[in-house]
């Protein structure tokens, strides 16, 4: 299908930027209407980012027929009913992660968009990532031979742990695992292709304030294809305060190599294989950096922690808006959020129950 995309965003706070900021730079999509409940958030981004018009009526909004698709960027607990409300008014949606605050949820929206048939896709934007792409071809081609573990990191520093969503369950739904962890459990589920989860195991809580939600996690996940070792924390302390300190790092190792990324590190993404066969002799000695695709410099904004020269959002959109258009598969798909879901669901009961969780019960 030709022509462009109408799209809504709803929810125009910080993540919200990066949305707004990429689906300006996707030829094919048509910026309509910037919602919030907040109407001077609202009319910020209509001015800022170019939407035609805003408002604070969602559903007025989702009763034109201009708009195909909706973008939703709002607390993650309010994540699950305005999937709903976008898929029964035959739109499209794109939802920031986590998916939605509880598997229920995640269940209904998958149910809910097949019956529909409109495109859902859960925004995992690190799946959008030069190197999660690259690390993701020498995987399947063998070169670090067959991945057995998988470690990953990403942890942030919040200095008021009183003010925000973020630490009220009400409109969080939880803590780090949901807000920070998933990413990783979205990174290593593409990397190793889908692999079966075995058990989940999670050791998790509020070590560094008085609040209600978790600010430090480290899930284990045993998978038929490797064990996986997530963690995060929303409270490190680091140079550079709460805009710089960011740590974002995975590394998979292999039977014959390991691949790592670290988005502070320069360059972020080094590979090792020992298979001296794989590569050009020359480079098999030791870690080499792959070239990777640079993003035009006027597609860098609001990159967040991520270099600007492999900033995802852009990629992300144009995915999206495509699929919806051409009728392709997304990327992560409400299939793929599910799953993601599930890994979380069964890592908060895991950790509330003081166990481990066979296939069984983590239901994956
Ligand atoms: N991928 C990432 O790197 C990343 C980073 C930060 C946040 N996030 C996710 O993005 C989401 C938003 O986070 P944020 O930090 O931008 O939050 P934020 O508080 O900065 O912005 C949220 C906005 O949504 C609006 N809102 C809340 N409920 C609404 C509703 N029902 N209808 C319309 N507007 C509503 C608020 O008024 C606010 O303007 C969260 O789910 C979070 O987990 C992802």
């Amino acid at each position: 299908m030709a022509g462009s995309l109408g799209v809504v965003l709803v929810g125009c706070g910080g993540i919200a930027r990066s949305h707004a900021f990429a689906l300006s730079k996707v030829p094919n999509a048509k910026l309509i209407a910037s919602v919030d409940i907040d109407e001077a958030a609202a009319k910020r981004f209509k001015d800022r980012f170019g939407f035609e018009t805003c408002s604070t009526d969602l559903d007025a909004t989702l009763a034109r027929a201009d708009v195909d698709a909706v973008v939703i960027t709002t607390s993650s607990k309010s994540h699950g009913p305005l999937i709903m409300k976008a898929l029964e008014a035959g739109k499209h949606v794109l939802v920031q992660k986590p998916m939605t605050a509880s598997v229920e949820e995640s269940r209904a929206a998958v149910k809910l968009s097949r019956k529909k048939n409109r495109k859902l896709m859960v925004s995992f934007f690190e799946l959008f990532l030069p190197p999660v792409e690259r690390a993701r071809q020498i995987i399947e081609q063998g070169l670090i031979g067959e991945p057995f573990f998988f470690k990953a990191i990403m942890a942030w520093h919040t200095p008021d742990v009183t003010a925000g969503w973020p630490f009220n369950p009400e409109l969080a739904g939880g803590g780090v695992i949901l807000d920070g962890n998933v990413h990783h459990v979205s990174n290593a589920l593409y990397l190793l292709g889908d692999p079966k989860v075995q058990s989940v195991y999670a050791e998790y809580g509020a070590l560094t304030a008085d609040i209600k939600v978790e600010d430090t996690a480290v899930i284990l996940v045993r998978t038929d294809k490797a064990i996986l070792e997530i963690s995060g924390s929303n409270r490190l302390q680091e140079p550079g305060g709460a805009t710089v300190a960011f740590k974002d790092q995975w590394q998979v190792f292999g039977t014959k190599g390991t691949i790592a990324w670290d988005a502070a590190a320069r360059p972020t993404f080094r590979v090792f294989t020992s298979d001296k066969d794989a590569l050009d002799p020359l480079l098999s000695n030791g870690w080499v950096s792959p070239k990777l695709p640079v993003m035009p410099p006027d597609h860098r904004e609001f990159s967040m922690h991520i270099n600007g020269e492999e900033s995802p959002w852009v990629p992300e959109h144009q995915h999206f808006v495509d699929a919806c258009l051409n009728d392709t598969p997304v990327r992560s798909d409400g299939e793929f959020g599910l799953k993601t879901q599930l890994i979380l669901d069964a890592a908060y009961k895991s950790g509330r129950e003081g166990r481990k969780l066979p296939l069984e019960e983590a239901g994956v």
